[in-house]
């Protein structure tokens, strides 16, 4: 296990380059990479030959900031797209190189054979996620990573617009796609300071991942050294990848929560993989809450809207409405894209409202585990009653309906009326689409008999 086979070595020296932080860095070591394979494959020197760098419009890097920045001028997004899949065809062509050589293919043969789950929980800040992440973190036979692609974001400087963020959408997936195939140690690129040995003090929340708390992941606690994320439970000794990527091959399934990955598109080479089967359950919420708690929790971010809307001071600058416009539409288009249930995505895509979860957690826990094909153990039954409140009445049936939805409208009392306005001006068409209905004034946002939720049962699980 300690040998790292030849392709994700050769994977990550790409994404090394990355790491240097220069803007167009990536583009760069795209096609320093085209040109070496160059040689070798011709349809890729047919790719790259339309991909002269000097056919790549300027304007690529200057997306427009209202969309997710996919959407760019002029086809350079075709360019995109063909740089996106000269990438994937030089993979392929590694893996083919790789196997010449008698390299083995990693872990695809130690992967059993029975129907082993590939779940992403898809979602964005304050929507809940950590909390239904919990819903996987609880079973035993679930390997479930917390936010691993935190690392990435941290390292690898993106901007979230333009070009960027294309590039930051295939460094995320690809990373997402070795995790999923439990390849743990190309995370190690990405977390500062270098593990030595395989060995590390600072994996991002590990402690909110049982399965990096458990034995044998845990070893045993050797000396008092500063962790910056340790276990909760118990004291364990620093996190050694390699064991921690056995654990994930020795379970049944994976499971990792994501805030990161905003389109869905983009998920494709994942679905598509043989190695995995994919489940997506993109996670969404009213974006009037979402704004209400991302204000709490990030209050210094907020300041101007807050000002602006109790003091009347100056106006929230345009470019921080335009990103709240740029967060749910792109929210919104993945939501349309696996709604429509292209044939890639059939059957492998699930929508969830957080209200839906808040207002009935079992039931719902219940939907995604079927959708996924994963049975629910007691455990993760019994950890969703303690932890929701829910009580048992005589008839058996499990209901938090009114504890949860005090708990889920509560910012309906804490967000000016004005900010909701704004909300709803700029993600008017998200809300539409997930049933999240506008208050028109103050007196129908603060009353608790008008409910702001259209009820869509069934509608979600495709
Ligand atoms: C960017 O979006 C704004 C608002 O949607 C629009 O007015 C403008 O024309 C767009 N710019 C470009 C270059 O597409
Ligand atoms: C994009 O296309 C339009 C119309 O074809 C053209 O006027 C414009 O100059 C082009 N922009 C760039 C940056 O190529
Ligand atoms: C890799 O090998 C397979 C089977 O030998 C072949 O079908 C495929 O085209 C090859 N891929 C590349 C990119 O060369
Ligand atoms: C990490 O775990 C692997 C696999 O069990 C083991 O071979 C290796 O010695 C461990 N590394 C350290 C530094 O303990
Ligand atoms: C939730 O319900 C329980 C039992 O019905 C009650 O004791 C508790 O006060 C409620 N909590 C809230 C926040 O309403
Ligand atoms: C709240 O809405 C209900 C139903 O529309 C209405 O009957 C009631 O008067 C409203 N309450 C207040 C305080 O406005």
């Amino acid at each position: 296990m300690d040998k790292i086979p030849n392709l994700p070595m050769d994977f990550r020296d790409i994404l090394r380059t990355v790491r240097m932080k220069a803007k167009y860095a990536l583009f760069v070591g795209f096609v320093v990479v085209l040109v070496i394979i160059e040689k070798e494959n011709k349809i890729i020197s047919k790719v790259s030959d339309k991909l002269n760098l000097k056919q790549i419009p300027q304007n690529i890097f200057e997306a427009n900031s209202t969309e997710n920045g996919v959407y760019l001028e002029n086809g350079s997004l075709m360019s995109l797209n063909e740089l996106d899949s000269a990438f994937s065809q030089f993979r392929n062509k590694l893996v083919n190189v790789t196997l010449q050589y008698g390299g083995k293919q990693p872990f695809f043969e130690d992967l059993p054979k029975g129907p082993r789950r590939h779940v992403l929980l898809m979602a964005t800040t304050r929507t809940g996620s950590s909390f239904v992440g919990e819903f996987f973190n609880q079973q035993d036979n679930i390997f479930y990573l917390f936010e691993p692609l935190w690392h990435i974001e941290r390292t690898v400087s993106f901007e979230s617009v333009g070009a960027n963020a294309v590039g930051s959408a295939i460094v995320y997936r690809d990373v997402l796609q070795q995790l999923f195939l439990c390849d743990l140690h190309i995370l190690e690129s990405f977390i500062s300071p270098p593990p030595e040995n395989h060995l590390t003090r600072f994996m991002f929340r590990r402690g909110s991942s049982r399965s990096l708390c458990e034995d044998p992941v845990c070893t045993p606690f050797v000396k008092k050294a500063f962790e910056r994320y340790h276990c909760k439970s118990r004291r364990c000794g620093p996190l050694n990848m390699t064991l921690a990527m056995e654990a994930c091959l020795n379970k049944d399934h994976v499971a990792v929560k994501a805030v990161r990955i905003r389109q869905l598109e983009y998920l494709r080479t994942l679905v598509e993989d043989p190695r995995l089967d994919m489940r997506i359950i993109q996670l969404v919420r009213d974006p009037r809450a979402v704004l209400a708690s991302r204000m709490v929790a990030f209050s210094g971010k907020y300041e101007s809207w807050k000002k602006w809307a109790l003091e009347g001071a100056a106006p929230i600058p345009e470019e921080e409405v335009q990103k709240l416009k740029g967060n749910c539409e792109s929210i919104r288009m993945s939501a349309e894209l696996g709604l429509k249930q292209p044939e890639w995505l059939r059957g492998r895509y699930m929508l969830m409202r957080y209200e839906d979860i808040a207002r009935s957690p079992l039931q719902k826990a219940k939907e995604m585990y079927r959708f996924a094909g994963i049975s629910v153990t007691p455990q993760v039954e019994q950890w969703i009653i303690k932890n929701t409140q829910a009580s048992q009445d005589n008839n058996g049936i499990y209901s938090t309906q009114k504890n949860s939805s005090e708990q889920f409208e509560k910012w309906r009392f804490s967000i000016p009326f004005k900010l909701a306005q704004v909300v709803q001006d700029v993600c008017k068409p998200a809300m539409k689409l997930f049933g999240y209905k506008l208050a028109n004034d103050l007196e129908t946002l603060t009353n608790r008999s008008i409910s702001l939720l259209e009820e869509r049962v069934n509608f979600w699980v495709t």
